[in-house]
């Protein structure tokens, strides 16, 4: 089933209940390794934050990039859980996980040119680049891109679905975080030209098969992966109601307005657009929402039959969590995507 790498210096890995096994070369993680297998080991943020990437390990030895326990409660650590995204094994290991594989998409690395930028609101703008061949991807899921002497990777998520599931040119949204490494380097100057290395698809944020209402949610350039989704949905023939809610700081931020009225007009159940100004001055004309994003969800109908698509700054993220989960919102029906950055993760 799985297929066998041949090298040297490598690691032998058998999950429990698979027939095959998987050869991981030294110098790559676990969860690196399986993803570009196609395994589709749950994952988030690949930098031992999130927990998604939790295996238990039966025998064997592995390295940490960073220590479990910075994440993972002490029972579950007791019980032999190690973070994929930070194990480097040091041994062939036997590991179990919480739940059967499916097969994805792998995992696989191209060249990227920047081709255009156009700015979407003051610090955002829509970064456009042409990989060397057609990359396949589901709406909701991120590519890593690396700049010019950069020594790790910035995460950004597809702001569109893909025709027939695949693209060559790939646009993301890109919010300026001053004093970031890449985003400084992206607003600094005209980098039209430049190459970056990409690596993808990541992400398990993604549509579901379902005909619940949807809740979506998403803060600044958090808009980019909830639009490909809703994107998606239509081209599926959707017929389920949404609430897009969307925070912004002010008026000027707003953006992707036009394609929000266009899908809302061509939706086929009630839609329902609900921007949330934070830093709106007071003095001013705007009539809509003041104040959280997070605010207007405690006064939404019908939260119990709800799945929730979660997409932004990880504050934001929780806040919302947990007031779906105060209101009726089963854990399970809540998909999220945290946009963590150097700041955020521990
Ligand atoms: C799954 C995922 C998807 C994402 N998708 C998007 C997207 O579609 N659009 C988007 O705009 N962003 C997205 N992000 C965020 C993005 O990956 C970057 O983190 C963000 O753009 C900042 O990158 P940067 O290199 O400019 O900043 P960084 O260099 O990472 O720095 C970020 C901030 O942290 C500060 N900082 C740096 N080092 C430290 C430190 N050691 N301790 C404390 N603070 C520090 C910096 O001063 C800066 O303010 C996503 C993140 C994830 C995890
Ligand atoms: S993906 Fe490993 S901790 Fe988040």
């Amino acid at each position: 089933m799985f297929s066998i790498l041949k090298k040297q210096r490598s690691s032998k890995v058998s999950i429990a209940g698979e027939p095959a096994i998987l050869e991981i070369p030294r110098g790559k993680t676990l969860l690196e390794a399986m993803l570009a297998e196609g395994l589709a080991m749950p994952h988030d943020c690949k930098v031992g934050s999130c927990g998604t990437c939790r295996f238990k390990l039966m025998d064997g030895k592995i390295g940490e990039l960073s220590p479990s326990a910075l994440v993972l409660e002490r029972d579950a650590l007791s019980q032999g859980y190690r973070l994929a995204c930070q194990a480097m094994p040091r041994s062939d290991l036997v590991i179990a996980l919480d739940a059967p594989l499916s097969r994805q998409q792998a995992v696989e690395s191209f060249t990227a040119t920047i081709v255009a930028t156009s700015r979407l609101c003051p610090d955002i703008i829509n970064l456009v680049v042409e990989i060397d061949r057609p990359m396949q991807f589901s709406p909701g899921q991120y590519a890593d891109l690396t700049g010019p002497g950069m020594a790790e990777p910035r995460s950004y998520s597809f702001a569109f679905a893909p025709e027939r599931g695949e693209a060559q040119r790939l646009e993301f949204h890109v919010r300026h975080v001053p004093g970031g490494l890449f985003t400084d380097w992206l607003f600094g100057e005209d980098r039209i030209g430049q190459t970056l290395d990409l690596s993808g698809p990541f992400g398990q944020f993604r549509l579901n098969d379902s005909s619940a209402p949807m809740l979506c949610l998403a803060g600044g350039s958090g808009l980019a992966p909830i639009m490909a989704i809703l994107q998606q949905a239509q081209s599926m023939g959707a017929n389920r109601p949404v609430t897009l809610l969307y925070g912004a700081r002010t008026r000027q931020h707003l953006y992707c307005l036009d394609e929000i009225e266009a899908l809302s007009a061509a939706w086929d159940a009630p839609f329902e657009f609900v921007p949330v100004l934070s830093e709106e001055d007071a003095g001013s004309d705007w009539t809509g929402g003041r104040g959280l994003v997070t605010e207007p969800i405690a006064r939404l109908p019908g939260l119990t039959r709800t799945e929730a698509y979660l997409c932004g700054p990880p504050a934001m993220i929780d806040a919302a969590e947990a007031q779906l989960i105060q209101h009726g919102v089963l854990p399970e029906m809540i998909a999220a995507d945290r946009f963590l950055d150097k700041s955020t993760m521990r």
